[in-house]
């Protein structure tokens, strides 16, 4: 089969070539994937577990991409919950191959069924930047109806997903960006925008939850405006600021089935959407993701037409 392979950590996305690798086995509770569509994060390359297993140990040339939508082909030895045929999405494994290629092995529980009506480009678009937002909203941020949220990058791939799901849930959002992303933010259910180069975040007062991607000084200046009792969330690695009289929690995005399919239920219904900028094929995925070629939204590969 075909599949994007890395084996210079030193080289970035320069180091991507498109080669000829064998149709991998499920294993044990594994399904075997016919990727339709595959979602890529740059950041991946920096990540250990793209070059080591979990005991350390070289597996090079490794298939980035971790975010897939496509058809099951085939079950491991008592795979269960997901049969032959089924259209599915989902998150895979980060210390083993991914998802830019023809095929991919994955847990089954990994997994959820992708609903007829939404499109392959539209599954593998959703894992990462939906499930961030759902886990670091609901399950680490612990949202509850009418608290304020600040949310950074909110016109970004994270962003715009925690935006969308915390004004529908009820949530005053005020979203953080760039100046050129204030009408997307606002488009998308923020309350209020902050344009970080220019505008005073001090000037937003107390929130209940802070939504931090970046880390660093504005991780500390958001830290500041936690109310007693509130939660500074952060996907950025290990928190480095904390509220005086809250929580901070960091976390790295996991797979989940039930909330998959609740995510998936809110884009059939048009009450979520993804910003994906640019749809390239696996012949010239290695050119779209070079950064010259950057572009705004998720880039997808669609794998096959
Ligand atoms: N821990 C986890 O589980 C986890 C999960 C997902 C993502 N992440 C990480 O979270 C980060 C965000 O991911 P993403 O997919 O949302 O990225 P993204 O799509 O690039 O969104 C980031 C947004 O923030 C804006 N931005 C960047 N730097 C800025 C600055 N200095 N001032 C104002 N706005 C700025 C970007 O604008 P421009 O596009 O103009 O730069 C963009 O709108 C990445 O570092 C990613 O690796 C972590």
């Amino acid at each position: 089969m075909k599949a994007i392979v890395v084996t210079d950590q030193a080289a970035g996305t320069a180091g991507m070539t498109l080669a000829e690798r064998p149709v991998p086995e499920p294993a044990g509770n594994d399904v075997l994937v016919e990727v339709h569509a595959s979602g890529f994060t740059p950041g991946e390359l920096d990540w250990e577990p793209t070059w080591v297993d979990r005991l350390g140990r070289d597996r090079t040339p490794s298939t980035p991409g971790h975010e897939l939508a496509g058809v099951v082909r085939a079950l491991g030895y008592g795979t269960r919950g997901l049969s032959v045929g089924q259209r599915v999405f989902g998150l895979t494994d980060w210390t083993r191959d991914g998802t830019l290629a023809e095929y991919t092995a994955v847990e089954a529980r990994n997994l959820a069924p992708l609903p007829g009506d939404l499109d392959f480009t539209v599954g593998a678009s959703l894992p990462i930047s939906g499930l961030t937002a759902w886990q670091g909203l609901f399950v680490h941020g612990r949202f509850q109806v009418g608290q304020s949220v600040l949310v950074h990058g909110a016109a970004g791939g994270v962003g715009s997903m925690v935006t969308q799901l915390a004004r529908e849930a009820g949530a005053y959002v005020i979203g953080t960006g760039r100046a050129a992303d204030r009408q997307t933010a606002l488009d998308i259910g923020a309350h209020e925008f902050v344009d970080l180069q220019d505008d005073s975040l001090a000037d937003v007062g107390e929130v209940d939850l802070v939504f931090d991607i970046f880390g660093g000084e504005i991780q500390k200046r958001s830290a500041s405006l936690v109310r007693s009792g509130g939660t500074l969330v952060s996907i950025a690695g290990p928190v480095e600021a904390r509220p005086a009289e809250g929580l901070a929690i960091d976390f790295v995005v996991e797979a989940d089935r039930a909330q998959l399919s609740e995510i998936a239920q809110r884009v059939r219904e048009g009450r979520l959407r993804t910003i994906i900028g640019k749809v390239a094929t696996l012949d010239d995925a290695v050119a779209a993701f070079n950064p010259a070629e950057r572009v705004k939204g998720k880039t997808i590969v669609r794998v096959r037409p």
